[in-house]
């Protein structure tokens, strides 16, 4: 199984190349230390409503740097998609390895009891690259991320707004199923989702 530190210290181990379906190509790849300007170019460019649907701490070089320095240093596994050839960010794919206690007992709540061998997923891609099937045709490197970090099922990181009908028809598509909804403290209602690896062919 892997961890953390072995991606840290040797990305190459998660990093494939992806020819897209318009001809176009991305890698996909863990982020790395030397990445924060790249980052925070890809933070910098987020569409305010795109800003509204992803909700990072920040969109700046701060943020980028903040990210580049937690690598391997908790729980958190960062891939980015990279285009081919210019090297632009253009989508950051998030994972959380271990539990929000808040998770699991809302989690618990419906009836869904999670555990350390599930994990916390959340992606965003760059305006101009949304809506074409990219997170779609990506989608199996995540799953084959989760899988070998020895993860079974994929919880959505935070939830999924519930006006967001674009991301929810996507973790549809993917597997995902609704496993209840929540009102954050700002009172907006979100969704809860998951995926059940081994419910996927392949
Ligand atoms: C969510 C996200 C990662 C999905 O990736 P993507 O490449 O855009 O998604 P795909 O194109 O693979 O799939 C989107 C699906 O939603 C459908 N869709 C698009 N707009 C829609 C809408 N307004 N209502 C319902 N379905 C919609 C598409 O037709 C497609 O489904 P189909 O293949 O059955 O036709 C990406 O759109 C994104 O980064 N969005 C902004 C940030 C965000 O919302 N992140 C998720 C936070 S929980």
């Amino acid at each position: 199984m892997l961890t953390l530190t072995e991606v840290a210290d040797d990305p190459l181990t998660l990093t494939r190349r992806l020819a897209l379906n318009d001809a176009s190509d991305v890698v996909f790849r863990p982020l790395v230390r030397t990445d924060a300007d790249r980052l925070a170019g890809f933070l910098v460019g987020l569409s305010p409503e795109t800003r509204r649907l992803s909700m990072f701490d920040g969109y700046d070089l701060a943020t980028a740097q903040e990210l580049c320095d937690a690598i391997a240093r908790y729980d958190k596994l960062r891939l980015v998609l990279e285009e081919v050839p210019s090297g632009r960010i253009v989508g950051l794919l998030e994972f959380s390895l271990d539990l929000h206690p808040e998770d699991i007992a809302r989690y618990r709540g419906a009836g869904i009891h999670l555990a350390p061998t599930d994990c916390r997923f959340g992606p965003t891609l760059a305006d101009d690259y949304q809506g074409r099937g990219v997170g779609t045709q990506v989608f199996p490197l995540v799953t084959d991320v989760a899988r070998r970090f020895g993860k079974k099922r994929v919880i959505l990181w935070g939830g999924v707004l519930a006006d967001n009908p674009r991301a929810i028809r996507y973790y549809q598509k993917n597997g995902f199923h609704s496993a209840g909804s929540f009102t954050g403290a700002d009172g907006v209602r979100s969704l809860d989702m998951i995926l059940d690896l081994d419910s996927l062919q392949g």
